[in-house]
């Protein structure tokens, strides 16, 4: 099928001449435009790019009341030739429709998702700051828009695609409780998915975390909370003995990250071990024993790589050197430098607008 043409309004008064480009957030300003299309009989229609606005709803959307929403997180950035290039887009959209399908929503062809994105960003390209630690965050999600109160799937959706210039998500090394009651996910539940629910139902246990000095819990098995699975909203890497491990995906519990794929390519290359397999607590506690738990650190689209400086199991507490966590840095390094064009761009992942 021959890509449509999206229709552009443009707005009148950009915000960009007021915002800060040297105190930026994560997730606090949006771009001037966003893409909005409507999914009714069957199909996509009313695809349009316009100035970025508030939308309405009817108060008995499905979305509001029944959480049919799902959702992705792309970076896009200025490189050193100062080309707009975007991370994995491709990789994002699978997993987009891998959600909506789980969410029994309909998929979005690629010409809506990639396109609309690519347009989108093109006309806000002078958003995208180059500070470092930054890049324009591209949140593309999709909301039932059924004004009906029976729990249905949704006739109706919107898909709609939103920009804003973003920093780091986590700015400082964390302290991280396990979580020993509470659960992100349970097999053949919807770990896999990036739906909304999944982050709702993780704030209570957060904030509990919280409220004892730490910053994010790491999330454990529904079953027995014996085996790790992520920490906050990112994957979850540990190196053990100079060995890199982080959970499997084979349970359907943990997200299959982008940012996760990616490091475990590159650290391989750059001749790291990495194992993906199950991990559990005591295996952690008793390598810690042993002086062998090296480092840990989240990864993920927004935080990218984020160092974790304290693990607590329990009353039992891990320490760790932010400083030194020679494999987390390398790691960080290798990404950067790939997204700014200064090393070889060897798997073909950076997406040129
Ligand atoms: C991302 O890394 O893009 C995420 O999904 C985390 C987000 C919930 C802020």
């Amino acid at each position: 099928m021959s890509t449509p043409t999206i229709p552009v309004t443009k707005t009148s008064h950009s915000s960009l001449p007021n915002f800060n480009m040297d105190e930026i957030a994560f997730g606090k300003n949006f771009t001037d435009h966003m893409l909005i299309a409507d999914y009714e009989d069957g199909e996509w229609k009313n695809v349009a790019i316009q100035p970025f606005s508030p939308i309405s709803l009817d108060p008995s959307c499905a979305v509001l009341h029944y959480g049919q929403t799902i959702f992705e997180g792309i970076k896009a950035f200025k490189n050193d030739k100062g080309e707009v290039v975007i991370f994995r887009p491709d990789q994002n959209l699978i997993r987009f429709n891998v959600s909506a399908d789980r969410m029994q929503m309909p998929a979005v062809p690629e010409w809506l998702f990639m396109e609309g994105m690519k347009q989108l960003i093109n006309l806000d390209k002078d958003w995208i700051p180059t500070k470092p630690d930054s890049s324009l965050y591209i949140r593309p999600f999709m909301i039932a828009t059924d004004p009906f109160l029976g729990v249905r799937p949704s006739m109706r959706y919107h898909f709609m695609i939103i920009l804003g210039p973003s920093g780091p998500y986590f700015s400082a090394p964390m302290k991280i409780l396990i979580e020993q009651k509470y659960t992100r996910a349970t097999p053949g539940g919807v770990g896999f998915a990036k739906n909304g629910g999944n982050y709702a139902a993780s704030l209570h246990p957060v904030e509990l975390a919280k409220k004892k000095g730490f910053d994010q819990v790491l999330w454990t098995d529904a079953i027995e909370h014996k085996y790790v699975e992520e920490v906050g909203v990112m994957n979850v890497m540990f190196v053990i003995d100079g060995k890199v491990i982080t959970p499997s995906l084979e349970r359907g519990t943990v997200l299959k990250g982008v940012t996760r794929d990616s490091a475990i390519i590159l650290l391989r290359e750059m001749g790291y071990e990495v194992e993906e397999r199950n991990l559990s607590v005591d295996e952690i506690v008793a390598a810690h024993k042993k002086g062998v738990f090296q480092e840990i650190f989240g990864v993920g689209t927004a935080a990218v790589v984020s160092m974790i400086k304290q693990l607590a199991n329990g009353d039992y507490i891990m320490d760790f050197d932010p400083e030194n966590m020679p494999i987390a840095k390398a790691l960080k390094q290798e990404l950067h430098e790939i997204r700014m064009g200064r090393k070889a761009d060897k798997h073909g992942w950076m997406v040129k607008i």
